[in-house]
């Protein structure tokens, strides 16, 4: 990472949970190159955050490796930013022992993510989801973020980040860089393909209703054919057209063009052509992400050593903030 003294940091974490869809690479991931060019980019893949809900060991280890490589394929560049697997850098969880220990369980008693899953996955409600935010207030902390690039679900996360790094700075004197939000550009909100009225989500029991970042080309056509439209066959941006609304705003992510140029191209054409068009956009818009993926699977080694590389320079950063938050504390300098 060529660390120049003007560029603020960020952080961003993504959890190993499975190919992410087209609307994870439309609405963020493809962001996270441009990111690069302005700021310190730290990204890491969280595997210590996804056992806060049950795992299976084998695709755990597999998922992380695959959104390791996809996440290069989306554009990260290991010369620009640091990308490592978050359980090879210890201060993740020595620091957030700390945080623990100064956190109110009042305060996390709040957290809407940990009351939903709660609920969704009653019969494991460990203590790691109940301290799940503090983990991620560790992640940006001991890079001494300035700021995090979040959605929606993840704004109160940040907001108990920001106050925990206030309060110990508070308490103990200036220790921690205080991380301001970055609410991405809106990039698009993909909505799902069977239900254009809920978001797009890779978990949905309708495979149909999602574009995976690596879905083939046949499978694509396919998906956008049977795509949820709507009985007056004219491509218009308008009320009530969820459906068609969701189409264009896909076609314009993936091509640029605006929508009164959409509804021009389509004036007088079927749904069946302007679906062909949509989907064979996105094939596109995929297609290279699709490549440059195969080849970092196929080159096992060239990717540990991305991830290898990155985590070193990653333990070094985070012991200069563990170590003078240990000597805040009262803990005795190892002298060893
Ligand atoms: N909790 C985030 C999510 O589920 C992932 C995450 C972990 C994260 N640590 C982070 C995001 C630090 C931003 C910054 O999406």
């Amino acid at each position: 990472m060529e660390e120049t003294q003007n560029k603020k940091t960020i952080f961003s974490g993504i959890q190993p949970s499975g190919i992410p869809t087209l609307g994870n690479y439309l609405g963020a991931l493809r962001g996270w190159g441009e990111l690069q060019n302005e700021y310190n980019c730290i990204y890491s893949v969280v595997d210590m955050h996804a056992i806060t809900v049950k795992q299976d060991p084998a695709q755990l280890r597999r998922r992380t490796l695959e959104l390791t490589a996809l996440l290069l394929a989306c554009g990260v560049d290991p010369e620009k930013s640091l990308l490592f697997i978050q359980s090879h850098v210890p201060a993740h969880a020595q620091l957030a022992w700390i945080l623990n220990c100064n956190t109110q369980f009042g305060v996390l008693s709040r957290m809407t993510q940990f009351k939903d899953k709660s609920a969704t996955h009653a019969d494991n409600v460990n203590a790691g989801l109940f301290t799940y935010p503090i983990l991620m207030a560790s992640d940006i902390l001991l890079y001494q973020a300035d700021a995090v690039p979040v959605g929606a679900d993840q704004k109160q996360h940040l907001e108990l980040a920001r106050d925990i790094a206030q309060r110990f700075n508070g308490a103990y004197g200036d220790t921690f860089t205080v991380p301001e939000p970055i609410i991405p550009k809106v990039g698009a909100r993909v909505m799902s393909l069977q239900e254009p009225t809920k978001k797009m989500s890779k978990s949905d029991e309708n495979i149909n209703a999602f574009i995976s970042v690596l879905d083939r080309p046949d499978d694509i056509m396919r998906k956008f054919k049977r795509a949820v439209t709507d009985s007056d066959a004219v491509v218009a941006y308008k009320e009530g057209k969820d459906g068609i609304i969701n189409l264009m705003s896909i076609y314009n992510s993936a091509t640029g063009k605006s929508f009164e140029q959409i509804e021009a191209e389509f004036k007088g054409r079927g749904y069946g052509d302007f679906k062909t068009a949509v989907g064979e956009a996105v094939v596109e818009v995929l297609k290279p992400v699709q490549a440059k993926y195969d080849d970092f699977m196929k080159n096992k080694d060239y990717l540990s050593s991305i991830y290898s590389e990155s985590a070193k320079k990653a333990i070094a950063i985070s012991n200069r903030t563990l170590y003078k938050v240990y000597k805040k504390v009262g803990f005795v300098k190892r002298e060893f």
